[in-house]
């Protein structure tokens, strides 16, 4: 007789690993506050969107008028992803089951959301100067991706547009300190004023108060 073709039967894997259980799922709702930093009713993106925890959250708290969704999917990862320990069920975990999570949201606001499978900066190359009113970047965390999807962002980026992600870690030594790094030698390069908040978030703004 078959093996019924269940999510485990299929994995082979952790029968608790969902979309549920998923720490971003806990961590997306952490991230709400970060709507105080965004003008509503904007035009924004979150580049790097997995299994879109955090799109759902944001569509809800930061009211975007319109919202791109962007990462490359199957075009980075094939069918499955690496083995990032209890995050991918160790590389267990199907593309195509975070990209139907995406498809979701996007359905969820056709008017709204735009899901780009594409790489970060071969989408900012692709829009217009001055377009976005925000971006939240959570992409590839190496130094140099940062530091490239930050410059890619800048001129995308309207003159009161804020930058926002996640992974700053004070430790430059961190797991993420390539983030922390790229970060700071951007605002420091722009004049961005860098705001760290709960939960390892950073917010660029071009137009906080000079400090003393
Ligand atoms: C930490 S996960 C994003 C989590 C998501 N923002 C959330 O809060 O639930 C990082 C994602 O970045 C994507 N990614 C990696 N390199 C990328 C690139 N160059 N452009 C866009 N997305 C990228 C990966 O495919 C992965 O889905």
């Amino acid at each position: 007789m078959a093996t019924p073709v269940g999510k485990t039967a299929k994995l082979g894997g952790n029968a608790r690993f969902s979309r549920e259980t998923h720490r971003e799922a806990t961590h997306a709702p952490n991230r709400a506050y970060l709507a105080q930093y965004v003008r509503k009713g904007g035009v924004g993106a979150e580049i790097g969107v997995f299994w879109a925890h955090f799109s759902e959250v944001i569509l809800a708290t930061f009211k975007p008028a319109k919202l791109y969704l962007v990462d490359p999917y199957h075009r980075l990862h094939g069918q499955t992803y690496p083995a990032w320990g209890p995050y991918t069920d160790q590389g267990r975990l199907t593309v195509a089951e975070t990209l139907a999570a995406a498809k979701a949201v996007q359905a969820s606001a056709p008017d709204v959301v735009e899901l780009r499978e594409q790489f970060s900066t071969e989408f900012l190359e692709g829009l217009a100067e001055a377009t976005l009113d925000w971006v939240y970047l959570d992409a590839g965390h190496k130094y140099e991706m940062v530091r490239d999807d930050l410059a890619a962002i800048l001129p995308r980026l309207k003159p009161d547009g804020v930058i926002l992600g996640d992974d700053y870690f004070a430790d430059p030594k961190a797991a993420h300190g390539g983030v922390t790094q790229a970060v700071d030698e951007f605002a420091k390069a722009h004049g961005f004023a860098l705001t760290v908040g709960k939960y390892c978030q950073y917010v660029l703004r071009r137009d906080a108060a000079p400090t003393a």
